[in-house]
């Protein structure tokens, strides 16, 4: 069975590394047929600690061909990996398309294969905002009506896909992310030398991320949030491994100069810095780094889809700088509280914050990669 998976940014690098990580053990184990997997990066995400650092710390395969689309509008993006992908895909006919999420990649790799008729597996399918002015949503939709299999994360989704009328080829196998915690948690608390470096100890900093084109890209919003995280590392240290389209923003916004209370100004350096008060910025951090430095946050503030999990997913509460979530299991758990971008809710939702519900789990069994193989072998026979 031939596998073309597309990925192109960062979340996608961690859930493509657990499914591939899935293939590779079924072929160790001479089961039948073999599996060719092949991945393309569309070049989405480019920088070293955006994209490289993924595939040299989570084991990966390296990409056949990196498409280079780089950076751009919407349209540019997707229009330069359509035609990319569109003369790969009609070269290499694979039996399954795989997408992972909701970006521009997703979208692209969905939409060439549709048009080629080749069938596509969208993990991560049926989240739902229910908000079309985030681009990630547009990208859902779509990618969700042209797949022929649905790997769903939670009930949730497969309901969300129930009343879009999508029924067939629907499969509630959990999500890969929680598979990703449970194989790196781990080997990050074995490898990583995050706290150290940063001299921060456990349970006494904040972790924040803000990276979310509805945030970065509304002055006001951005405003408010960082007043808020502002008003926190008075009292407690937050340490932000900084987006780069949020540098690019806050600079912009001339808010970059109340990031780092050393007073430099000008390049982020991942280096031990004051751990005092003011916010500490510090570049994007790989996964291993992260996982530890959400393990060990007394609370994480955050617009990642992703890191909102993981939040969950260590027990970490979790404040939202979003004014709904896709992730709705992790606020109705009790982890979780949406606080929009208003410096005075996100220090409310701080002081509110708790540890939620025991024994409530939402996010499968950490097999959901293994379940997803399973299934693509299986319904092979049926497309
Ligand atoms: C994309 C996804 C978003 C996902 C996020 C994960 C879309 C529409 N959005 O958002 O759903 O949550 O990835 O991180 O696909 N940049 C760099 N270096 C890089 C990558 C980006 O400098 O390696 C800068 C560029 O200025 C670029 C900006 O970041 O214009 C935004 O990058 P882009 O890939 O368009 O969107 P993300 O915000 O990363
Ligand atoms: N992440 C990381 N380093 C960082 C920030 C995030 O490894 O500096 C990981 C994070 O742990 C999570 C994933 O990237 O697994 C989430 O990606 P992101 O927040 O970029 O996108 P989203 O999940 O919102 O689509």
């Amino acid at each position: 069975m031939r596998i073309l998976t597309i990925v192109g940014a960062r979340p996608q690098f961690i859930k493509a590394a657990v499914v591939s990580r899935a293939i590779a053990e079924h072929n160790r184990q001479k089961k039948n047929p073999f599996i060719h997997e092949e991945i393309v990066h569309t070049g989405q995400h480019y920088d070293v600690r955006m994209s490289q650092i993924f595939f040299d710390e989570l084991g990966l395969p390296p990409p056949v061909v990196n498409l280079g689309v780089g950076s751009g509008t919407h349209g540019q993006m997707t229009a330069r990996m359509l035609e990319k992908l569109e003369r790969l895909m009609e070269a290499n006919r694979p039996d399954w398309v795989l997408v992972y999420g909701d970006t521009n990649s997703t979208l692209a790799g969905a939409l060439a294969a549709a048009k080629l008729h080749i069938p596509i597996a969208h993990v991560e399918a049926g989240l739902r905002s229910f908000n079309r002015r985030m681009p990630e949503e547009i990208n859902r939709v779509v990618t969700d009506h042209l797949a022929q299999m649905h790997f769903c994360p939670t009930q949730s989704a497969v309901e969300n896909l129930a009343r879009e009328g999508i029924t067939k080829g629907v499969f509630h196998v959990g999500d890969v992310m929680y598979d990703a915690a449970l194989v790196f948690a781990p080997i990050a608390r074995q490898k990583s030398r995050i706290l150290e470096t940063l001299q921060l100890r456990p349970k006494q900093y904040y972790l924040a991320t803000i990276h979310r084109a509805e945030n970065t890209d509304q002055p006001d919003r951005l405003a408010g949030i960082w007043e808020g995280l502002r008003r926190l590392a008075k009292t407690c240290p937050v340490v932000v491994p900084l987006h780069p389209r949020t540098r690019h923003a806050l600079q912009k916004l001339g808010l970059w100069e109340s990031a780092d209370a050393s007073g430099n100004t000008q390049a982020l350096r991942l280096a031990a810095g004051p751990s005092g008060n003011g916010i500490r910025v510090i570049e994007p951090v790989g996964f291993l780094d992260m996982i530890r430095l959400e393990e060990a946050a007394a609370l994480i503030l955050t617009d990642s889809g992703g890191v909102q999990k993981e939040a969950y997913f260590h027990q970490v509460p979790c404040v939202t700088l979003r004014d709904e979530t896709e992730w709705v299991e992790t606020v109705q758990t009790g982890w979780n509280r949406l606080a929009g971008s208003d410096p005075e809710r996100i220090q409310q939702a701080v002081l509110e914050t708790q540890p939620g519900h025991p024994g409530i789990w939402p996010y499968g069994d950490g097999t959901a990669a293994e379940k997803i193989v399973r299934i693509l072998l299986r319904e092979q026979k049926s497309i």
